[in-house]
């Protein structure tokens, strides 16, 4: 599955984003300092934070790492199967 980081999510720009980017089947995390306004985000994962502080830049992309990871071990797998 495609996966997306929206920055600014629970902004104007940002919410449309989201909702663009479910259409087209991504997982989405979105991230902002404050919730949307209007309407509860439909990102999968929405956090809260402060994108100014770099420790919090690294939780936003934190799950690319996460998923990297879980690619290379379903590749190990898909490699010992044809062994
Ligand atoms: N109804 C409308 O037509 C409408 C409504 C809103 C905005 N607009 C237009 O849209 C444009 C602006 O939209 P936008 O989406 O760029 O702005 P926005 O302010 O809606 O979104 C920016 C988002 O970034 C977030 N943000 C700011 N600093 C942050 C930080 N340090 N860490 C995490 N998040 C942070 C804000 O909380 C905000 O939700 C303008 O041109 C405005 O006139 C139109």
């Amino acid at each position: 599955m495609k996966k997306a980081l929206v920055c600014g999510a629970g902004g104007f720009i940002g919410g449309h984003l989201v909702k663009k980017l479910k259409k087209e089947g991504y997982w989405i995390r979105g991230v902002d300092i404050k919730e949307h306004e209007l309407a509860p985000s439909q990102a999968d994962s929405f956090l809260l934070l402060d994108l100014r502080r770099p420790e919090n830049c690294g939780r936003a992309l934190m799950f690319i790492k996460i998923w990297r990871r879980q690619r290379t071990y379903m590749g190990m797998v898909e490699r010992a199967d044809t062994l």
